[in-house]
């Protein structure tokens, strides 16, 4: 876990020193798929973690997780999530209720009533898939989509972040429009990425993978693969992959192969 944290805050020092170069933005932008851990740093000055404070914000309500650096028990996430030494906050089980921008915020003075500026800002984004049973013993759905604060755009190449979602083949190309579609859902704003596949006997060990890219550089993935046997095939997740943190899932019936 700890491991994992300062894995994930190299990665962070390198991203926001992009940032400070390009923007002058200072929140930070993590991107997740479900079912993994992650940790989100604090990024504050005070090593004292009894005065820190992580507010998680979404659909603008706001709920305080951990207060005086202790967790909030009537949270019902509260059994998933702990402080880390450096103040971090580590979630566990990654669901897709869990983006949102999440506000490390520490105090000092006598009486803890001073705030200690700057408040550390995390974006969290939660990768998904999910996928149909298949139909007529061949053709199977899968879904793809982004979890985030803002409903992030499916193509968002026009912002500072140019946040994307789609499909590639093994290859690593990008799926054609005619084989995969991306859309914003109108409930949510929450992109979604469709990709219907007929398994074929010859596809045995073909892969699929969903990524999700930030300034063109991958941030999270997941893989899905066709495993060809008696009776027909099936299609089943692989691993999935995160630039910042080394953990991947491990699924019952998963091979993983070499990522
Ligand atoms: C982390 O802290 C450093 C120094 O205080 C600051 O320059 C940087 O912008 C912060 N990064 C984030 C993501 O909060
Ligand atoms: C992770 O959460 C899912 C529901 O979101 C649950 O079904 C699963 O059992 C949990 N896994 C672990 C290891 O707790």
């Amino acid at each position: 876990m700890a491991d994992t944290c300062h894995l994930f805050l190299l990665g962070l020092a390198i991203l926001s020193s992009l940032l400070a170069g390009t923007s002058g933005v200072d929140d930070a932008h993590v991107f997740i798929t479900s079912g993994e851990n992650v940790c989100l740093p604090c990024n504050n000055t005070l090593h004292d973690c009894t005065s820190t404070t992580w507010i998680y914000n979404k659909d603008s309500t706001a709920v305080e997780l951990i207060d005086g650096g202790k967790k909030k028990k009537d949270t019902e996430r509260h059994e998933r999530l702990n402080l880390g030494s450096d103040c971090s906050l580590n979630i566990n089980n990654i669901s897709t209720e869990d983006y949102g921008f999440y506000t490390c915020r520490q105090w000092t003075g006598v009486n803890r009533d001073k705030h200690q500026e700057p408040d550390a800002r995390v974006y969290l984004h939660v990768l998904h898939v999910s996928q149909t049973e298949i139909s007529a013993g061949l053709s199977v759905t899968l879904f793809c989509q982004l979890y985030s604060y803002d409903g992030v755009s499916c193509d968002d190449s026009v912002s500072s972040e140019r946040i994307q979602l789609f499909w590639v083949n093994q290859a690593g190309v990008k799926l054609t429009i005619l084989e995969s579609k991306c859309k914003a859902l109108s409930s949510s704003g929450h992109c979604i990425c469709t990709l219907t596949i007929i398994l074929l006997n010859e596809d045995h060990n073909r892969e699929w993978r969903c990524e999700v890219t930030q300034r063109d550089q991958v941030k999270t993935s997941v893989t899905y693969t066709v495993k060809s046997s008696a009776p027909g095939s099936t299609l089943i997740p692989v691993s999935s992959s995160n630039s910042e943190t080394t953990s991947s899932r491990t699924t019952a019936a998963a091979p993983t192969k070499g990522s």
